[in-house]
């Protein structure tokens, strides 16, 4: 395999999931568990790229050499998002970002009452979407995580989020998705390719992703 095919470049990955504050003892998240974007992080290392992981709330080590940068809710991960973002040669979000977040947040914790309790949500940033709108020679690399219509939902997100490629998987599907060490994506270009693997480690497909963004850049060099 050929290395050091990202040498001299900026990578920003963000992984894992985003905690949204009701109070100090509450929050919403999800499953992400972080490891299809430090697996990343990882294979663009080992390119010999400059790494920068903005991470979610996660249990995992990171791995030796790449510069890390912690964030809690939705609205910090976009503030680290678009200050690395101006310097970055590729972005690659494979994070899974909140869409809403409790519209009030409480300083102290919300005692019990009898009754329901109703959380009003409003919308967080689409931080992909901001910088899709935003880019200039960064290559931008976003995930869709589906449960239907995997192909025809990715491919609304490269185009209507600006994005170069995306990766694209069946969180509903045995192998793939949050959490397991492994699993099964399809990769789309802007240039139309499209690439389907089969289950892999996260390492791997992680290693499948980076090719093929090293593989875009390149056609993008010869057309
Ligand atoms: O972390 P693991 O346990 O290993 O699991 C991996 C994974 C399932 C989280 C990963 O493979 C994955 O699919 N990540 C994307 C999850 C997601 O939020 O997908 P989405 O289809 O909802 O969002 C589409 C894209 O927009 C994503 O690149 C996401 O980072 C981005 N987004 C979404 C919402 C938002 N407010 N801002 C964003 O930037």
């Amino acid at each position: 395999q050929s290395r050091n095919l990202l040498a001299g470049k900026k990578v920003v990955i963000t992984a894992g999931p985003t905690q949204e504050r009701i109070d100090p003892v509450r929050y919403f998240t999800n499953h992400s568990s972080g490891k299809m974007g430090y697996a990343i992080a990882q294979a663009a290392k080992e390119q010999g790229a400059e790494v920068v992981l903005i991470s979610g709330p996660t249990t995992l080590q990171v791995p030796d050499g790449i510069e890390v940068v912690h964030t809690i809710s939705a609205q910090d991960m976009y503030e680290a998002v678009i200050k690395y973002f101006v310097h970055a040669d590729i972005v690659i979000k494979s994070a899974a970002v909140a869409d809403y977040r409790p519209k009030d947040t409480f300083l102290h914790k919300r005692k019990k009452q009898p009754g329901t309790w109703s959380v009003e949500m409003e919308r967080t940033i689409d931080i992909l979407k901001t910088i899709g709108e935003q880019k200039t020679t960064q290559l931008l690399v976003g995930f869709a995580a589906e449960s239907e219509n995997v192909e025809e939902y990715a491919l609304s997100k490269l185009h209507s989020k600006n994005l170069d490629l995306i990766v694209a998987n069946n969180i509903l599907q045995e192998g793939a998705g949050f959490k397991g060490e492994t699993n099964i994506i399809m990769t789309i270009a802007k240039d139309g390719r499209k690439k389907e693997y089969p289950v892999l480690s996260k390492i791997e497909a992680a290693k499948c992703i980076i090719e093929d963004i090293i593989s875009y850049t390149k056609r993008q060099e010869h057309s």
